[in-house]
């Protein structure tokens, strides 16, 4: 399965002090929502102001040596770094499944079905450097799934990944023996004979915010309760699997509102926070109830980094003024990273899970998916509003380069999922 070994370690540790200038141009796009948000910001990784919301625990238990990995089956190449690799043209092998074979994809992410003329975004496989990825089977996994509840917990990237999953195991279930249900921020797929279940629970920056409901939310003014919890974590209690994710809604620019206290109350202490700051408090706080709530002999927990967007062609060499409209190719530049991921997050995100009593995996998603400036869903989706003649005229101005298509890349991320989960 696995063949040798070299040495990928090293380049996973990167300190950035300063960056300089970035412009983002995030669209945040999800269901019927569309916002833009255009936010010139310096970064400055800076010490924390150890503000404290709640009451944060460090638990900096030493990990026992030879605990064994829940759900493992054989360890991986020790040395193989999964997520250092290049994409490789493969019409052989992929995609996984067709997009009418998988009923569960929304509207949101079926390109093909809302016109995307172009097919080779399907045929990519990831190929990592120094072994292979196991093929993904969907049997074996759902046999090792049997009992159990895997949740995914985040944003509309998230979502993608976890109808990815159901989208790559359902096939192998009988057609009366499976449903999707949702109940407010809750979807859950249930695979009946084997009593497993796949959740998604909607909560885009983790902790609370002005943000939770999962159909009608708020895409500015986003206001963000640190370190609360509870009105999320409250449906997580027996989870055996998760899957976090938390960022593209934290790009509010260098800045973002922090409540203390109960968005109930009559005055309400509304602060700003340096996004990097914000953000480690809520990380803490879902680890705090990770710990509390989770075992590292029977569960795993697992953190996909951030999903990057391609909003300027500029950066990868393309003409001014455009963004993922029209890519067909993946950038093959080995260095390419694109300025909608932040590096202050991704080191802080390395520093916030080591030596902790529950490990964490991490889904290092990000350079892999910088390299598909193809692979969004573009404007080949459900269009939500009606799109006005200038719009139509200029197609890039409505384009969608933050959510990706499926089936595609969100396939790879779950090939990781799976590498990582049972050949750890
Ligand atoms: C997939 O897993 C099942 C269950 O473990 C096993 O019986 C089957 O042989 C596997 N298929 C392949 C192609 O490896
Ligand atoms: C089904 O799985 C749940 C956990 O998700 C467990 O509590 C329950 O006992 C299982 N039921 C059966 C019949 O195995
Ligand atoms: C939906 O969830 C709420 C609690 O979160 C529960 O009270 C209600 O019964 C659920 N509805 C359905 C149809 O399951
Ligand atoms: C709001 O919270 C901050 C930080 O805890 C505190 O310093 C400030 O006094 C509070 N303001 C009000 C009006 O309560
Ligand atoms: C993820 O991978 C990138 C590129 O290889 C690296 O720079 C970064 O440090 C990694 N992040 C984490 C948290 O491992």
């Amino acid at each position: 399965m696995k063949s040798p070994t070299s040495n990928q370690k090293k380049n996973s540790i990167s300190f950035y002090i300063i960056s300089l200038c970035f412009v983002f141009f995030v669209v945040i796009l999800y269901g019927e929502d569309f916002g833009c948000i255009l936010s010139q910001s310096t970064l400055k990784l800076q010490e924390p102001e150890e503000e404290k919301p709640d009451q944060i625990l460090s638990l900096q238990t030493e990990q026992e040596k030879d605990l064994v990995v829940p759900f493992a089956v054989e360890r991986g190449e020790k040395e193989c770094n999964l997520f250092s690799g290049s994409w490789v043209y493969d019409e052989e092998t992929r995609p996984l499944y067709q997009e009418e074979e998988c009923p569960y994809i929304q509207p949101q992410l079926t390109c093909q079905a809302y016109g995307r003329p172009d097919k080779g975004y399907l045929h990519w496989r990831w190929q990592p450097h120094d072994c292979d990825l196991p093929s993904f089977n969907a049997t074996f996994m759902l046999e090792k799934l049997r009992g159990k509840r895997l949740m995914f917990i985040g944003d509309s990237l998230n979502r993608g990944q976890f109808v990815s999953l159901v989208c790559l195991l359902h096939r192998s279930i009988p057609e009366n023996s499976k449903s999707m249900t949702t109940n407010g921020s809750l979807t859950i797929f249930r695979a009946k004979d084997y009593n497993a279940t796949i959740e998604f629970f909607w909560a885009p920056f983790l902790v609370e915010s002005n943000s939770d409901d999962a159909i009608v939310h708020r895409v500015r003014d986003r206001i963000v309760r640190v370190g609360s919890i509870n009105k999320h974590a409250r449906h997580w209690k027996g989870i055996d699997i998760v899957v976090f994710n938390t960022y593209l809604w934290w790009m509010t620019g260098q800045k973002i509102r922090i409540l203390r206290g109960s968005f109930d109350s009559e005055n309400k202490n509304i602060t700003e926070m340096v996004t990097e700051d914000a953000y480690r408090l809520a990380v803490r706080r879902m680890m705090r109830w990770v710990e509390q709530n989770m075992d590292p002999k029977t569960n795993r927990v697992f953190f996909a980094t951030m999903s990057p967007c391609h909003e300027r062609s500029a950066e990868w060499g393309g003409e001014a003024g455009g963004n993922c409209y029209g890519e067909t190719t993946p950038i093959m530049d080995p260095n390419f990273w694109g300025s909608c991921s932040r590096k202050s997050i991704m080191s802080l995100v390395g520093n916030l899970f080591s030596g902790r009593k529950m490990p964490v995996t991490i889904l290092n998603i990000t350079q892999l998916s910088n390299y598909r400036k193809d692979a969004h869903t573009s404007i080949y989706k459900k269009q939500w509003n009606k799109l006005t003649a200038e719009q139509l005229a200029n197609p890039k101005s409505y384009s969608d380069c933050v959510h990706w298509c499926l089936p595609g890349l969100q396939d790879t991320w779950n090939e990781l999922l799976y590498a990582k989960l049972f050949f750890p």
